[in-house]
């Protein structure tokens, strides 16, 4: 499929970037522009900011992108032309194609063929289960527990005693050699001919989102090499961007999936009533997959085998998922090897408690790395610890996430806040190696000692409210900047703030791209936007927004006598001084508007 550029112009057009993403995530109005979480990485405090004059979103965070179509490509997982279909249709315009080229139709007709060959070879499969032919095949299946409904529901099978029948049948339908052996059905040798390597197996159809069947996985019955054979990568079978389970699984009515490692898990997952359980397709665990659950905005239970292999893969599914933002539970399924051994030794009873128990998938696996050492050794104690803070590069980029982790591994294991510094610089990944790092060096900095800190970042809502409504409306400085200068607000962030906005609006040269951008290369942004969180107040008459923003200036300044009175220097006395007067002359008067008006 294709379009013109006068038809996607046309999209664009009908689609402002603020209804579209915000119909993906919520927004809130500050400035200019709108704002809300990333969508595209991991955190809590929102540096995704929606430009609507420009038609443009941008994240502070993670440095990602674009327009309309560019968010629904990276949100949906689409490629550009879906994106601009799903939003053509979602304008109500009528989708005006351009002519296919032959290479695209003959593509399309290929993807067509493909599935219905693999369509009709599931059918045959299943109907060989229930024939003498495929007996074996049911007996084995049945002996691992599985209902004639269950075996129906996932349409099982069998797939012959030999390599022939099946191309017999499908060449029967009239598919050409050449397209059997594309589908991966058959394969093609000079000493066997024509022939399907599955024989022997049964068989589990790989079920797309779309409920069409894209590849197999087949099974030998009892033991032999591979246990599992997978369909090769085809035109139509993607491994990274399918799950097995899916096609049910996504539909069930629940707010997290259950993701197990083998297709045989899921099966006795949902035979037991957990219709959300799904697995990768005979690969680990893909960024590709991480994201479809991103997508449907579900939790992750990791129901994966209790095994050293299965601990590894638990491991490299939660850095993938904490990389999306989502943080999986695991499920302990002890002393099971995995979920289909649990529920049928245990049922589903067992399996909810389990569920209700799970633990938090990163405390989980550092659980299980120091299992692995032997912590009465000095030299492994050491390597366990810095495992264990290697592991904390999973929440790089997400400071908040990192420092409420980090102390847990002080808690929890007594490692010191210096020591995990030093570990985490010592075993820094090379992606964060580069001068822009500072983001991540300083973000698990020891704790303080209490008076440092939390003093310096102090503030109060009205200079919040003050700094926010400033960087609303510009317009309101020129009253503001007769009663405060930068160094009135507290020290610290919110002084900075005051101190990068007031240079820019008396430079005539503020907008809150560039501030944000300043807050953001120094590394301040996220709690920037702490302060600059409230919109600008809502009030209807002239007269009362001046009353309040008289308010909120009166308050800075007080605020400003406390700090200049709390501390010893007898200089700062005259200061207050004059600024009570100061306040005490607002309080009785209006605000000065401009310079004209004082003399
Ligand atoms: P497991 O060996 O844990 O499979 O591999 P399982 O589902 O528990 O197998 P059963 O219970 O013995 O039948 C987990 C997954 O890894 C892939 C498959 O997707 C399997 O479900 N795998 C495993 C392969 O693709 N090939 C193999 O040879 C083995
Ligand atoms: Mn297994």
């Amino acid at each position: 499929m294709r379009f013109s550029d006068e038809f996607i112009e046309e999209v664009k057009a009908r689609n402002d970037i603020l209804d579209v993403v915000g119909s993906y995530i919520p927004l809130k109005k500050k400035g200019n522009n709108y704002w809300g979480l990333c969508p595209f990485h991991n955190e809590k405090t929102p540096s995704f900011s929606v430009y609507p004059p420009k038609q443009m979103f941008h994240c502070f965070g993670c440095g990602e992108g674009g327009n309309a179509i560019t968010f629904v490509m990276k949100y949906e997982n689409a490629s550009f032309t879906e994106a601009v279909k799903i939003l053509a249709e979602r304008a109500g315009m009528e989708i005006k194609e351009m002519e296919e080229t032959a290479e695209e139709k003959a593509r399309r007709s290929k993807s067509d063929t493909l599935r219905q060959i693999n369509s009709d070879a599931a059918l045959y499969f299943m109907n060989n289960l229930y024939t003498p032919h495929g007996e074996k095949g049911l007996r084995y299946l049945k002996d691992r527990g599985l209902s004639d409904e269950t075996i129906r529901h996932f349409g099982l099978g069998f797939a012959g005693n030999n390599g022939r029948e099946v191309v017999e049948a499908l060449r029967k339908k009239g598919y050409s050699d050449e397209m059997l052996v594309a589908s991966g059905i058959a394969s093609n040798s000079e000493k066997y001919g024509m022939s399907c390597s599955f024989f022997g197996r049964v068989m589990f159809p790989i079920i797309s989102g779309d409920k069409k069947v894209i590849g197999f996985g087949g099974r030998v019955l009892g033991s032999g090499e591979p246990k599992y054979l997978n369909t090769s990568e085809t035109q139509i079978f993607d491994k990274r961007r399918n799950l097995y389970g899916y096609n049910f699984a996504k539909r069930a009515r629940k707010d997290y999936y259950i993701l197990c490692e083998g297709y045989m898990d899921v099966i006795s997952m949902h035979q037991a009533g957990f219709d959300t359980a799904v697995a990768s397709l005979g690969t680990a665990f893909t960024e590709e997959q991480a994201a479809m659950i991103k997508r449907d905005r579900r939790e992750v239970y990791l129901a994966y085998d209790m095994d050293e292999a299965g601990e590894k893969a638990a491991l490299k599914a939660v850095r993938m998922l904490t990389a999306v933002g989502i943080t999986p539970r695991r499920i302990s399924l002890k002393p099971c090897k995995d979920p289909d051994e649990f529920l049928n030794r245990y049922g589903t009873e067992e399996f909810e408690k389990r569920l209700k128990e799970a633990e938090n998938g990163f405390l989980y696996i550092e659980d299980r790395v120091r299992d692995r050492y032997d912590l009465s050794d000095p030299e492994e104690k050491y390597k366990c610890e810095r495992e264990i803070v290697e592991n904390l590069w999973m929440f790089a980029g997400d400071e908040v996430r990192m420092n409420t982790y980090a102390p847990e591994l002080v808690k929890r294991y007594g490692y010191t806040a210096s020591e995990i510094s030093k570990l985490l610089d010592e075993t820094r990944p090379r992606e964060y190696a580069r001068k822009d790092d500072a983001k991540f060096a300083t973000a698990y900095s020891p704790p303080k000692k209490p008076s440092g800190r939390k003093k310096e970042n102090e503030w109060t809502p009205a200079e919040s409210s003050l700094l926010t409504w400033i960087t609303d409306e510009p317009d309101i400085y020129r009253v503001v900047k007769r009663y405060l200068e930068p160094d009135d607000f507290s020290p610290g962030i919110c002084r900075r703030i005051a101190q990068l906005s007031f240079e820019m609006l008396e430079a005539g040269d503020f907008t809150n791209d560039k501030l944000m951008a300043q807050l953001e290369s120094e590394e301040i942004l996220s709690e920037a936007t702490g302060i600059l969180q409230n919109s600008a107040p809502d009030i209807d008459t002239a007269e009362k927004r001046m009353g309040m923003l008289k308010d909120l200036i009166i308050s800075v300044m007080e605020r400003k006598c406390e700090m200049l009175s709390s501390g010893d220097d007898p200089e700062n006395e005259m200061k207050v001084f004059t600024t009570r007067l100061e306040i005490d002359k607002l309080k009785s008067g209006k605000l000065r508007m401009s310079d004209e008006e004082e003399s």
